[in-house]
């Protein structure tokens, strides 16, 4: 059956103390309102109508999705206005699940679930027993049918003393809910159109309102301060953790180890502590990564070894490769197949090919270094004129010796030797040798200064 999806984000967020609204506050690298986004995508939604009230340039300008439908709720009356706003776009014969947009961590299956209940009866709630239910709505029932959501604030004592609580999200058809919503009053403790009155309307007319439930608590949770964004983003490093290790990657300590983003891998991948994944990350088989190492947006190929405190963003790591400790690949980084970066390396839009190694202290900048050359100690492509940038060549082979500097544009030939400590300004031709520093002059026995009184 056809069905859509109203996201409830108008709420202010006014305990985050944010000028950015609370539903873009990021959870694993990811607006926390995208994240609902994704996941009601990934079932299929025909239309997912977004509530907003706050920050609705700042909205549109980071938030992306199929069939997204912005609903302007002017001022915040309560849930149930809410989710009147989108009344004009439901269809009567459609199944329409509200959800809550501060609840970022919901799942899929959950939501599967949710739907499976709903086509067996004509209102699914989905509910969940806390120890602590202060604040929140509580399930009325009357056997398995529930007949009413009161709010903590409307509640009796006895009323007070049920632990099964309103996660704010339910399903139920377009033609009921626009029909309740129509009749809604603000007659109540708070002053506010509850969403969740539509449940008594409903249990009056004698409709069957079934629950269905969360695998694991944190999927309902909301976020109102830091403190609670800070609790679900471990809750869901800790989700994705698993669902890695589940599928065989080994994660030094599940609890030090963070995903901002999507990870694929091949098999036999170790990954020791405090690794940040961001963006889109491919690694192959048998990659290891060492500790403290941030990889964003790329890709490390089948046996390469990442050595701790690295820093891999936008760039390519052929097979067999290692790089670091402290090395550092930006954007445009490209290595080849068994290629070595070492320590204080820094590359950025330059390829090193086949078996070539920069091992030590190095800069390889707009560069392109030929299969086998042998990059020294200290060598620097000088790539930057102070208004332009310049490529450097180096052939196959060639062996730049330590505390070279590069000019570029230049070109090292293919088997050519650099000496150490030569500034290069002209191109060397193929298996030259260049050297170009001052001469070594020795003075004999030469005195020492003296000190003066
Ligand atoms: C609501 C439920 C309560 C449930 C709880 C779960 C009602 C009346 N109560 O209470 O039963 O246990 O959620 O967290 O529905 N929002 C708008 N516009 C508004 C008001 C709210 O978009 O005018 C949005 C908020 O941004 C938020 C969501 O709706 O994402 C829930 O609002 P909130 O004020 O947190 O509701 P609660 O009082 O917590
Ligand atoms: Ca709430």
């Amino acid at each position: 059956m056809a069905f859509s999806v109203v996201i409830l984000a108008a709420g202010k967020g006014t305990r985050m103390k944010s000028s950015k609204p609370k539903v873009l506050h990021k959870i694993g690298g990811i607006p926390m309102v995208q994240r609902i986004i994704n996941t009601v995508d990934a079932l299929d939604a025909d239309a997912i109508h977004l509530i907003y009230g706050h920050g609705g340039e700042q909205l549109q300008a980071e938030l992306t999705g199929d069939n997204l439908n912005w609903c302007l709720q002017q001022e915040q009356l309560g849930t149930g206005h809410a989710v009147q706003q989108a009344v004009p776009f439901i269809q009567d014969n459609e199944d329409v699940l509200v959800l809550v947009g501060d609840a970022p961590l919901i799942q899929k299956d959950t939501l599967a679930r949710l739907k499976a209940v709903k086509a067996e009866c004509d209102v699914a709630l989905l509910t969940v027993n806390l120890d602590d239910p202060t604040g929140m709505g509580r399930i009325i029932r009357e056997g398995e049918n529930i007949t009413a959501i009161v709010e903590h604030k409307d509640a009796t004592e006895a009323q007070k003393a049920i632990t099964e609580i309103n996660t704010g999200m339910m399903m139920m058809q377009g033609a009921d809910l626009k029909r309740w919503l129509g009749s809604l009053s603000n007659n109540n403790a708070q002053g506010e159109y509850y969403l969740t009155d539509v449940i008594e309307m409903a249990a009056s007319e004698g409709k069957q309102i079934r629950a269905a439930h969360p695998e694991e608590v944190s999927e309902v949770e909301g976020i109102n301060n830091r403190l609670q964004l800070a609790n679900l983003e471990r809750a869901l490093q800790f989700r994705q953790a698993k669902a890695l290790m589940t599928d065989g990657v080994y994660l030094a300590d599940p609890h030090r180890f963070d995903l901002r983003g999507e990870v694929t891998h091949g098999t036999d991948v170790e990954i020791d502590i405090n690794v940040v994944i961001e963006g889109k990350v491919a690694l192959g088989s048998n990659v290891t990564i060492g500790p403290n190492c941030i990889l964003k947006d790329c890709t490390i190929a089948d046996g390469s070894v990442i050595e701790a405190n690295s820093i891999i963003e936008q760039a390519s790591v052929g097979e067999s490769c290692t790089v670091g400790p402290f090395g550092r690949l930006r954007p445009g980084a490209k290595m080849l197949a068994k290629a070595k970066v070492g320590n204080f390396v820094e590359m950025k839009k330059a390829v090193l090919g086949e078996g070539a190694k920069a091992n030590h202290l190095t800069y390889l900048g707009d560069a392109e270094v030929g299969a086998g050359a042998n990059i020294g100690a200290g060598t620097i492509t000088c790539n930057y004129d102070g208004v332009n940038k310049s490529k450097t060549e180096i052939g196959e082979n060639a062996f730049i010796g330590s505390n070279s500097a590069l000019v570029a544009p230049v070109s090292v030939g293919k088997g050519a030797t650099v000496g150490a400590g030569s500034i290069v300004t002209s191109n060397v031709e193929d298996n030259a040798l260049a050297v170009a520093r001052s001469k070594q002059r020795n003075i004999a026995n030469w005195p020492r200064p003296t000190k003066k009184n």
